[in-house]
Parts: C-alpha cells; sequence; structure tokens
C-alpha cells in the first residue's frame, strides 16, 4: 500500500494569515503521524507564504515517520535541506512567485544542472525525488541524473477524472510500469482527492507513496483531522 504523507502547506497558511503561531505546525504534524499518516510534507516557496524555511527543522525534531521537503533547489533551498537533513528532498520546477505546481522537469534539458544537485543531496544521506510529468522520456532522464524517485505530477489526471478517468490514468500507469523497469521509486501527487485517489492506486500497483494537501485539509474542515486521515488510508488500502 503507497504511504500517504501529509502536506502541511494549507496548515501553514492559516497559520501565517494572522502571524502568531496558530495553528501550531509541529502539534498538527504529531498529530497526523498519530491519527495514522505515514509521512509529512511541506513545500517551502521562496516568499514563505505558507511553509517556512525554519519550519523545516522544527519538523525534523518531532517527526517520527518521514519528512518529505519539496521545493525549487535555490541556493536558500538546498542549504535549508543539506543542513537538516530530512528523510526525502522532492525537487519540483516552480519557479519564484508560481501560485502552485503545474508541470514537471524536463530532465533532458535540465539534467546538466539537476545531476550535481541531486549529488549533493545524495552525499548528505538525503533520498532524492523529483516532479515530472507522466513521459517515458523524461523518466529516462530521470534514472540518468540519478534520482531514487520520481513523484508524478497528478494535476491532469485529477483535472480530467470527472470525464474519462480511464483515459486520464492510462498514461501514469504505463509511465509507472516504465518507471518500474528503470528501478526507479514512484511517489505521486497534487490534487489528489477522497474521490480520485483510489482509482489512480488501483492502476499504479508500483506507487510508493502520495502526497496530498489540499483537499486533505479541506476535507478536515467536515470531518476533522483524525477521520479525514482514516479516510484516506481506507482510499490507499482500496
Ligand atoms: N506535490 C507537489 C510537488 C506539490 O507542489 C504539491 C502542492 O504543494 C503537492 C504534491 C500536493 O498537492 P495538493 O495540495 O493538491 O494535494
Amino acid at each position: 500500500m503507497p504511504r500517504l504523507s501529509v502536506n502541511l502547506n494549507k496548515v501553514a497558511l492559516i497559520r501565517n494569515s494572522r502571524g502568531a503561531n496558530f495553528p501550531d505546525l509541529i502539534k498538527v504534524a504529531r498529530d497526523c503521524e498519530r491519527y495514522g499518516a505515514q509521512g509529512i510534507t511541506i513545500h517551502p516557496r521562496p516568499d514563505q507564504r505558507h511553509a517556512r524555511y525554519d519550519d523545516v527543522a522544527a519538523l525534523k525534531e518531532v517527526v517520527t515517520t518521514e519528512l518529505n521537503i519539496e521545493g525549487y533547489p535555490t541556493e536558500k533551498f538546498l542549504d535549508v535541506v543539506l543542513t537538516t537533513r530530512p528523510d526525502q528532498v522532492t525537487l519540483v520546477p516552480d519557479e519564484p512567485g508560481q501560485l502552485t505546481s503545474d508541470h514537471g522537469w524536463d530532465t533532458m534539458k535540465r539534467a546538466d544542472e539537476l545531476r550535481p544537485i541531486i549529488g549533493r543531496l545524495r552525499n548528505a544521506g538525503i533520498r532524492t525525488s523529483i516532479f515530472v510529468d507522466p513521459d517515458p522520456k523524461m523518466l529516462d532522464g530521470a534514472l540518468a541524473i540519478g534520482t531514487d524517485r520520481i513523484e508524478f505530477y497528478t494535476g491532469p489526471y485529477a483535472h480530467a477524472y470527472d470525464t474519462d478517468r480511464d483515459g486520464a490514468v492510462a498514461p501514469f500507469a504505463s509511465a509507472s510500469a516504465h518507471a518500474a523497469a528503470l528501478g526507479l521509486g514512484i511517489n505521486a501527487g497534487h490534487d489528489l482527492n477522497l474521490d480520485n485517489l483510489a482509482y489512480f492506486v488501483s492502476k499504479l500497483p508500483d506507487l510508493q507513496e502520495v502526497s496530498i494537501g489540499h483537499a486533505l485539509v479541506v476535507d478536515a474542515l467536515y470531518f476533522g483531522l483524525e477521520n479525514t486521515i482514516q479516510l484516506y488510508l481506507n482510499r490507499l488500502e482500496n
């Protein structure tokens, strides 16, 4: 069963909107783990509008499952993760100021830039993952630059789920089989929710981890955090 890593960016956004430490991200992370989450993710962006760079070290102190830090590899970002050494770093091609992640890396064109960064992370004992679209060429490129895992950008799947779920999942299922044959680990995330998650998981038997934030936090408004995490775990099991 793929692991559920809860992305806490939206919790940090609520905290930041009032300037005090409420809700307390550390308490929420601990509670997510207590309720069954198998990982905690944050994605600090350069403007730090939701997760902040100093949240990384604070979470590293308390997370007992797996800490995954996502982000664009600026020198500041690399400095933070190389110092803190989370379990996994997911490199995302977001330019500073971007609203949310909406595409994967071009692992061919940007190979010379990514290869040494992945090398630095691996030398620090950090598992690396890079955000990609479900394109076999990009997976070949991912292997060539030395990453341990890839994370599929699942936005297009989620957006097409209601109208054509078979067509929407097909490129991910075949890309996942290709990635597994290459020996790459496989993660996925973006816009996954209680409706579209189980079907996606059922079609990607090699999937190791999903990271889910926006929908999970919204669902928690209605169902509560503990119930919501159980609902997501249930979707991952089935
Ligand atoms: N993966 C990456 C690389 C992301 O940038 C995000 C959003 O921060 C997610 C996964 C989670 O997406 P969502 O918040 O839509 O669940």
